[in-house]
């Protein structure tokens, strides 16, 4: 089994390079940002209490999110493998994410961190947001999403270089180039 944990600020190109992981390898994805996208287009009470959240660039109550993950983890039957894109985003959800897998029998093969210097996730997102307006897509917005990046999720880095699944990505480049550094990391596995 393949668990790839797919790790980067906002903008880092986190789904971009799933969607080809998932072609190439034929593993399934979980996008946690998708999954509550939804939850909210649907108009759910998950959804009402998400947007709260992802209007002001907040993360979503850990509990609350690995509730979900542990639903959709379990929707996947024979599965070849999983892409975790957007999750874990906290120590408390990489931990939850270990006794998970560990439950049945696996553990996280590889945690890629795409790397993307602050103006290019900005020029990305700002661009995205006039194209296909995402509503956490505007400049305020963003801000927000990267503090929160920096102070709850970067952290996951050392957490992930002491589990010895870490793996640095330069995710600046063309999408095709970074794609093949990331395809020739999961090859090694
Ligand atoms: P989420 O949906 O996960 O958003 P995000 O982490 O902010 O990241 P994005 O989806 O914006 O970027 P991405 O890295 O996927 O990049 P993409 O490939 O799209 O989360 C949204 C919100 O939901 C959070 O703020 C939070 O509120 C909540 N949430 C989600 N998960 C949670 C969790 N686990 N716990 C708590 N709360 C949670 O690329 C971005 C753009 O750049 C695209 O337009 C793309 O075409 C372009 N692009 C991609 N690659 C390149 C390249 N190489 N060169 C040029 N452009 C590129
Ligand atoms: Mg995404």
């Amino acid at each position: 089994m393949l668990n790839i944990v797919i790790f980067g600020a906002p903008g880092s190109g986190k789904g971009t390079q799933s969607a080809r992981i998932v072609e190439k390898f034929g593993i399934n994805h979980i996008s946690t940002g998708d999954v509550l996208r939804a939850e909210i287009k649907n108009g759910t009470d998950l959804g009402k209490t998400a947007k709260g959240y992802i209007d002001q660039g907040q993360l979503i109550p850990d509990v609350l999110m690995i509730d979900i993950l542990a639903s959709v983890l379990d929707s996947f039957k024979e599965s070849k493998g999983v892409i975790f894109d957007g999750f874990p985003r906290t120590i408390a959800q990489a931990e939850a994410l270990k006794q998970m897998l560990a439950e049945r029998g696996q553990q996280v093969s590889i945690m890629l961190d795409l790397e993307v210097p602050e103006d290019e996730l900005m020029t990305r997102l700002i661009k995205r947001g006039q194209e296909s307006g995402r509503a956490d897509d505007n400049a305020e917005t963003i801000k927000k999403r990267l503090v929160v990046y920096h102070s709850q999720t970067a952290p996951l880095i050392d957490w992930y270089k002491a589990e010895g699944q870490y793996c640095h990505i330069n995710g600046l480049g063309t999408m095709e180039g970074i794609f093949n550094e990331i395809a020739g990391a999961i090859e090694k596995l």
